[in-house]
Parts: structure tokens; sequence; C-alpha cells
């Protein structure tokens, strides 16, 4: 299998972030995102991020972005890697269409943070070429893919995304096809958990992130965290935990719902548990 020319749909965080990557590594990208003005956001970040690494000797930011090109629909592709919203039926209907536009030999893969890869399967007729492939956030720099393998995953699949993952400078990891695979069964349920101390008045936001970073040193602490990966999508990964495990422990806190309800989902909104100056 070679994926030389790569469809990347979803040109949020995580799309341009992959696009960057895929680039960068040389092949040809054709970005396509639904909604209006979206593909220019995220060309445009794509800049500033290679603008900053190229200060650090990376690529020549003309050079990789020359490989971007924006698309008005999906297109074929020898590789499509979906990163739209964490739904599960806006992400099927997404598969069943890339299935019928794209070549039958082409890999479709999914960012998901959490949503089963046989779901997405399912919406297709290559359930042996549709595999996860979850990129941690800011793309460019984290250094984990985790490859989740769906029931029907063939391992010619499985071994050429693991292999396009070393390509791109990345660690793979494989992980079986569970709700949250493995990195969000054990994050969401970390993040959750410091909402509800916040929730509950235990510490004030700055407090448990300063306790959780100095504490466990990690770069992040877990509200400034849930900030960084969109509060929408912490929520819409665990109401998948909670559904697809059948455990209510896995509840989103009700404070994450009323930001989201209210527009504060995190840094891409300007405010969160924090504020951002955009
Ligand atoms: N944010 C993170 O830290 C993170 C980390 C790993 C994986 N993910 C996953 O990546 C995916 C995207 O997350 P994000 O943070 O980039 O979200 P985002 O909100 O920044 O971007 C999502 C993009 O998808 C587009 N979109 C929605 N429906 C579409 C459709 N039907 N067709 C084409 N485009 C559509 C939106 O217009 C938007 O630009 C989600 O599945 C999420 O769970 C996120």
């Amino acid at each position: 299998m070679s994926f030389e020319h790569v469809l990347v749909i979803g040109a949020g965080q995580m799309g341009g972030g992959i696009a960057q990557v895929v680039a960068a590594s040389g092949r040809q990208v054709s970005l396509y995102d639904a909604a209006p003005g979206a593909v220019e956001r995220g060309l445009a970040a794509m800049g500033k991020s290679l603008e900053k690494l190229a200060e650090k000797g990376g690529a020549d930011p003309a050079d990789v972005l020359g490989r971007v090109s924006a698309a008005d629909d999906l297109v074929a592709a020898d590789l499509m890697i979906e990163a739209v919203v964490e739904d599960a039926a806006v992400k099927a209907n997404l598969f069943h269409r890339a299935d019928e536009l794209l070549p039958p030999e082409a890999v479709l893969a999914s960012n998901t943070s959490s949503i089963p890869i046989s779901s997405l399967a399912a919406a297709t007729s290559r359930p042996d070429r549709v595999i996860g492939m979850h990129f941690f956030n800011p793309v460019p720099v984290l250094k984990l893919v985790e490859v989740v393998r769906g029931r029907e995953t063939s391992d010619e699949t499985a071994e050429a995304i693991t292999e396009l993952a070393r390509e791109f400078g990345k660690t793979p990891a494989v992980a079986n096809d569970f709700p949250g695979f493995v990195s969000n069964r054990i994050l969401m349920p970390f993040i959750n958990e410091a909402v509800w101390a916040l929730h509950d008045g235990v510490a004030d936001a700055e407090a448990i992130d300063t306790i959780a970073k100095l504490g466990f040193a990690h770069p992040l602490g877990p509200l400034a965290l849930a900030d960084l990966i969109g509060l929408d999508t912490c929520v819409a990964i665990m109401n998948v935990l909670r559904e697809g495990l059948e455990n209510e422990r896995y509840a989103p806190c009700p404070l994450l719902e009323e930001l989201v309800a209210a527009g504060k989902v995190g840094r891409k909104s300007g405010a969160g548990f924090f504020i951002y100056s955009q």
C-alpha cells in the first residue's frame, strides 16, 4: 500500500495539524471542511505553526504549504484521514460517502478520540481497510499515534498505517476497538474528575491544575488540557464512554455541559475554564 495523496476531512485543530504533518512528509494533501472559511483558517494556522517550526530548523513553510490544496468536497485519494466533529452519525455518513467516492483500494482512517472503529467500518463496503489513526494535540509536536484496529481491520492495513505513522516521525501504539481506546479510557475520566473537583469546590481551577502539574509532573493541568482539547469534544467522549461501557460513572460532569451550552468550549472559543486571548 502506498499513500501518496491523502484526503484530510475537517480543517479544525486536529485536521489542520494532520494535513501539516502529512504534507511535511512529502505527500500531497487535499483538505476539505464543510464549514465556509474553515479550510482558509486551517491553512493560516498551519502557516503560523510551520513558521515557528522553521525557526527551530524545520521544513520550509512554503514548500510544505505548496503540497496542501483546498478541496470543495471529498476527492479521490489513496488514504482518507477523517477529523470532523466527534459525532458518530456525522462520521458514519462521511465514511459511507468516502466509500462510494474513493477507489476500492484506498484506506479510510478516522482520528476519532473514542468512537468504535467497527461502527464506522460498518458504514462501508471495505471494513478491512478501515482503521483508527488517533493523533494528539498539537499534532505537529506530540509524537504518539494510537492506531486502532477495528474488528475486521486487516493485518495489511494495520501494518501499512503503523509504518505510515513512523514515516510522519511519530511513534505508533496499537489498541483494540473499545470505546475511548486506551488514551481516552484513562485521560477523560481524569479530566472529568478534575471538573467535579472544581464543581464541588474542592479547589479553584488554578489550584487544581497546579496540583496536577507539580504533583504528577504533567506538563498541563487537566482543566487547561480540557480547554486545549475542546470542552465539546470532552463531553462527546464522556458520552461515548458512558454509552459504550454502559456505566454511569462516565457521565460528563454537569459543569462541563454547562460551559459547552454557554459556548465556552475552551481555547478555540477564547474561554473555557480559563480565558485566552485569540
Ligand atoms: N481536540 C483534540 O485534542 C483532539 C485530539 C485527538 C483527536 N481529536 C478528534 O479529532 C476530531 C476533530 O476534533 P477537533 O478538535 O479538530 O475539532 P474542531 O472543532 O477544531 O474541528 C472540527 C472540524 O470539522 C468540521 N466538520 C464538521 N462536520 C463536518 C462534515 N460533515 N464534513 C466536513 N467537515 C466537518 C468543522 O467545520 C470543523 O472545522 C474529533 O473526532 C476529535 O474527537 C481531537
